[in-house]
């Protein structure tokens, strides 16, 4: 038996995350397990730093993810020259700020949906990012789910020919109890950038949007001295993608029974796809050809032909929610680590920005009664690359 065990000299990305809870634990499960699972890969992602707000739970963290150092002072993490990767896992209103400074500080960054509270926002940081010419995630994690990436790479190919029309819901019902107050961040900044990016990333830019939103359980709760935050429990939209297809896009945290509905259906001229990301392996694809066979089959997608499945298990053992995580952080570290792009399979600031774009000409035309042009996209700046080299 050989008592040492061989180095992994596998470059070292050092990761530094802002936020221990429901996503730190998400992102520090991916980075704990891809460097066995990516194998043998360009990189081993390092758990460096860890940064939260009350120290004897960031300690704790710290010590149950695996991080080599923890603080409160999420300024030491973004600025300490031994970090590679700045991770914010944080929560919504935490995103501009330190991940500013992380990009100013040569950083990569990694940056939890909503990119940030308002399109404003989202633009500056993604010009910040594009600027200082550092690698830029935003985690819209579903992309990364074998079934969506099969969807997307059958539209990509015009199997299903041209997309004629497509409908987009997430529905959950944890905001639903007037009693509690869950969330105060308002649907379209919980849930409903999720289901905008899937209708981009499926089906392209959304031109124009009609939209109602109504709040009836968090004005319940107001009226009872609860706090409430952005007060928008549905968003029900109509959409003109660019390619002038219609669209429906809903997000709900008041429907009852509906635990984590992240659904769609595409149609186009020669077949439709159908998901759900309750039944999160299993995409429903029809494609005209016999018509004695018409109607939709379910594919498991977790074989190891299929897209994003391959490093897992074989024949159908299957993925769960995590697996999005695991395979978008993968992703982004190996962009890092080889210089490929993140884009158009990783979202980046730019898709970020864009959900934002497409939320906020929602609320304005759920104002105003009017259809609203959605906000045209940034112009790329020219990129400074990084100066700070990465640890060889
Ligand atoms: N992609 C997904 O599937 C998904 C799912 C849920 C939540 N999210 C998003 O992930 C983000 C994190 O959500 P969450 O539910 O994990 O946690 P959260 O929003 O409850 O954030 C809590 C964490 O942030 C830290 N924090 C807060 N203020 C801080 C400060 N001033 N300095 C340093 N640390 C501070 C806390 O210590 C804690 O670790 C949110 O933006 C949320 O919208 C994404």
């Amino acid at each position: 038996m050989y008592e040492t065990t061989p180095p992994d000299d596998r470059r070292p990305l050092r990761i530094g995350m802002l936020g221990y809870a429901g996503m730190g634990k998400a992102h520090s499960n991916a980075y704990r397990t891809i460097p066995y699972i990516f194998w043998p890969g360009a990189f081993r992602p390092e758990l460096t730093a860890i940064t939260g707000r009350t120290e004897a739970k960031v300690r704790e963290a710290a010590i149950r993810y695996g991080f080599q150092r923890y603080t409160t002072d999420w300024r030491t993490v973004v600025e300490d020259d031994e970090i590679d990767v700045f991770d914010n896992a944080g929560p919504d209103a935490m995103h501009v700020e330190p991940t500013l400074a992380a990009i100013d500080a040569g950083k990569h960054v990694a940056c939890e949906k909503p990119l940030a509270l308002s399109a404003a926002d989202c633009e500056r940081l993604y010009v910040a990012a594009e600027r200082r010419g550092v690698k830029h995630l935003a985690c819209f994690n579903y992309r990364f789910l074998p079934a969506v990436r099969l969807a997307r790479e059958l539209i990509d190919a015009g199997d299903l020919g041209e997309i004629r029309e497509a409908r987009f819901r997430y529905s959950q019902e944890r905001g639903g109890d007037p009693e509690v107050s869950p969330w105060t961040a308002g649907t379209l900044n919980a849930i409903g950038c999720h289901v905008i990016d899937q209708a981009r990333f499926l089906v392209g830019e959304i031109a124009r949007v009609s939209a109602v939103i109504t709040s009836p359980v968090s004005d319940r709760r107001a009226e009872r001295g609860i706090e409430t935050g952005v007060r928008m429990d549905t968003v029900a939209m109509a959409v003109e993608f660019d390619s002038g297809a219609p669209g429906l896009i809903d997000a709900s945290s008041i429907a009852t029974g509906r635990k984590n509905q992240l659904a769609w259906e595409i149609n186009g001229s020669r077949g439709s796809v159908a998901w759900d990301l309750e039944d999160l392996n299993v995409l429903r694809v029809m494609r005209r050809g016999d018509r004695r066979l018409d109607g939709f089959a379910e594919v498991i997608v977790c074989e190891p032909w299929h897209p994003l499945a391959g490093v897992w298990w074989d024949t159908a053992h299957l993925l769960g929610w995590e697996h999005g995580h695991i395979n978008m952080l993968a992703h982004f570290l190996d962009a890092v680590a080889t210089g490929s792009p993140v884009a158009p399979y990783g979202a980046t600031f730019h898709d970020g920005l864009r959900a934002a774009q497409v939320s906020e000409a929602a609320v304005e035309s759920a104002r105003t009664g009017r259809r609203i042009e959605v906000a045209a996209p940034a112009a790329v700046p020219a990129a400074v690359p990084v100066t700070q080299a990465l640890s060889a």
